[in-house]
């Protein structure tokens, strides 16, 4: 059995007719209905019930379109991926969740396109769950987000703990009273958190936060992204848990505060193709290091420099 045959079954199971599968395969019908014949007697099953018009699948052959269609998408992520490492010319797809914008990732950008005028680089906003999918297509090389979790087909790299801040409306009582907040003071406020979807998400740290004190939030309010948290905050619905990298957007109509536990903290995390060795990677990795250096910013050390 080749992929060919894979390829001719798939076509003819979701057309229900070989004329039209002919068609989209772009043969004729009789060598299309030779090779699913030729298929039937290679594994020695029936696939479509005989005589059955539109076609339709046997129960085997219902089994066989589930696997065979897993089987088509894993080899069009191979040839995808094998592509991308055997590119030529150099091209580099950035994943990244919409928080690293108000961090270092438009001068990690800014400085990488300075030092490789000749690498096509392309910016793409997503949740740090979708940047693993994405990985795996092929559709970018990197990505960079907070959520943990582990993939055997992905390497990741905690570059650096930020700390969380709290967002208050101008005015707010309690961002007047203390220069530092403390997570029991806010259970009586709404917390706006982000985002509302894909979970598991930056919301989901932040509410785990409260949780892992025994701390239960009055009213959580979820919102699709970041924004809207903090244009909310400034209508005065309520308050948000935020990256510190986002007291950088000085708002005059929200006033940050720091909280006074240093472990409440978000990761900003790299996440790559295990096998991914290539050059443009490596030098992304370096670069933000250089930078964290450069700017004395805190952050997880490289593994290179690791004793
Ligand atoms: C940072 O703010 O540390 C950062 C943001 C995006 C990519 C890499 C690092």
């Amino acid at each position: 059995m080749e992929l060919r045959h894979l390829r001719y079954f798939v076509a003819v199971a979701e057309e229900r007719n070989f004329t039209r599968a002919a068609k989209r395969l772009h043969i004729a019908q009789p060598p299309l209905s030779r090779q699913i014949q030729q298929l039937e007697e290679t594994l020695d099953v029936q696939l479509f019930e005989r005589n059955a018009r539109p076609l339709k699948l046997t129960e085997t052959g219902k089994f066989f379109y589930e696997h065979a269609v897993q089987l088509l998408a894993k080899t069009s992520e191979l040839e995808s991926m094998t592509r991308r490492v055997g590119n030529i010319e150099r091209s580099m797809s950035v994943g990244f969740v919409a928080s690293t914008l108000y961090g270092l990732l438009p001068k990690i950008i800014r400085r990488f396109r300075d030092e490789n005028p000749t690498v096509e680089l392309s910016l793409h906003e997503m949740s740090t769950m979708d940047q693993i999918r994405a990985l795996k297509d092929g559709i970018i090389d990197v990505g960079f987000g907070r959520i943990r979790m582990e993939d055997a087909n992905i390497r990741r790299v905690v570059l650096r703990e930020e700390k969380m801040i709290v967002a208050f409306p101008l005015g707010h009582p309690l961002a007047l009273a203390k220069p530092i907040a403390a997570l029991r003071d806010l259970i009586d406020e709404t917390l706006i958190v982000y985002p509302k979807t894909p979970r598991p998400s930056y919301a989901d740290q932040v509410l785990a936060a409260f949780q892992d004190r025994g701390l239960k939030p009055r009213k959580i309010y979820e919102v699709r992204e970041i924004q809207i948290a903090l244009g909310l905050v400034a209508a005065g619905e309520g308050i948000s848990i935020v990256p510190s990298s986002v007291y950088g957007l000085k708002r005059d109509d929200v006033s940050y505060r720091e909280l006074d536990d240093p472990t409440l903290v978000s990761p900003i995390i790299m996440s790559m193709r295990a096998m991914d060795e290539s050059r443009d990677i490596k030098e992304m990795l370096a670069l933000v290091y250089r930078l964290y250096e450069d700017e004395q910013i805190p952050h997880v050390p490289s593994a290179d420099k690791a004793p």
